[in-house]
């Protein structure tokens, strides 16, 4: 057990999924896991080991937020012995070159958060994803003959704000998308020398106010779900 996870030591895979939302890591686990078994529901944060394709996997929710992931991949990470955790979210599009349904690799993570900065000494407002995850996750899309782009993101502290435009951090290092999360996930993995990705489908266009329904948001995942599952069988 650590202070947010109840799991027990050793029922968490080395790799590790983690969707922000718990349903979301239910869904996953009961429609594409092969016997999985609930590990974790303190907070209703639900956590699942199974095993896809005959390899072990972990789908955690992280909840939404830089502080939340933080805590969540930070435990995973240090006391569960997780070695690589690739985040799949949904983002909005700063830029109609973005189109609903885009799958998006994260390259770097920007953000105006001062959790680097204070949780690890980290400078600056850009962490890269960590590790051979990323690239392993391009290859699998090939493979799969999947269309996947890669960008960099802002990975934003707010989603309600005055304004439309486009904040200047993200203005700043060409970021086309936003979610809120990578960026502390990035942070993490980095100071502790662990592997992180960060794939993302476009599910609103921030410019045209298009957005994928409510409906559509379960079955439009599937294509992220399973690019990511057949990427972390390979790392
Ligand atoms: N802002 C922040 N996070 C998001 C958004 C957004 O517009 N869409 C999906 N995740």
């Amino acid at each position: 057990m650590s202070i947010h996870i109840s799991a027990a030591k050793g029922a968490i895979a080395k790799t590790v999924l983690m969707p922000g939302d718990p349903l979301r890591a239910k869904y996953i686990a009961e429609n594409f896991l092969e016997a999985p078994v609930l590990v974790n529901q303190t907070r209703n944060m639900y956590m699942y080991t199974g095993s896809y394709q005959g390899s072990p996997i972990s789908i955690c929710a992280s909840g939404m937020g830089c502080p939340s992931i933080g805590i969540y991949s930070f435990e995973l990470y240090t006391e569960y012995e997780v070695e690589t955790i690739v985040r799949i979210g949904t983002c909005g599009a700063y830029t109609t070159e973005l189109e609903l349904f885009d799958l998006i690799n994260v390259d770097n993570a920007c953000s105006e958060s001062t959790f680097a900065k204070y949780a690890w000494g980290i400078e600056g407002s850009m962490i890269a994803h960590q590790g051979p995850a990323f690239s392993i996750i391009n290859e699998t899309a090939a493979a799969q003959g999947k269309k996947l782009k890669t960008c960099n993101i802002h990975s934003s502290d707010i989603f309600y704000r005055k304004t439309m435009d486009t904040p200047e951090v993200a203005v700043e290092h060409h970021c086309l998308a936003v979610e809120m999360e990578a960026f502390a996930l990035f942070a993490n993995a980095r100071h502790l020398g662990k592997n992180a990705a960060t794939l993302l489908t476009v599910s609103d266009v921030i410019p045209t106010h298009k957005k994928i329904s409510a409906d559509q948001r379960e079955t439009a995942l599937v294509p992220m779900m399973e690019l990511a599952l057949g990427a972390t069988i390979k790392i």
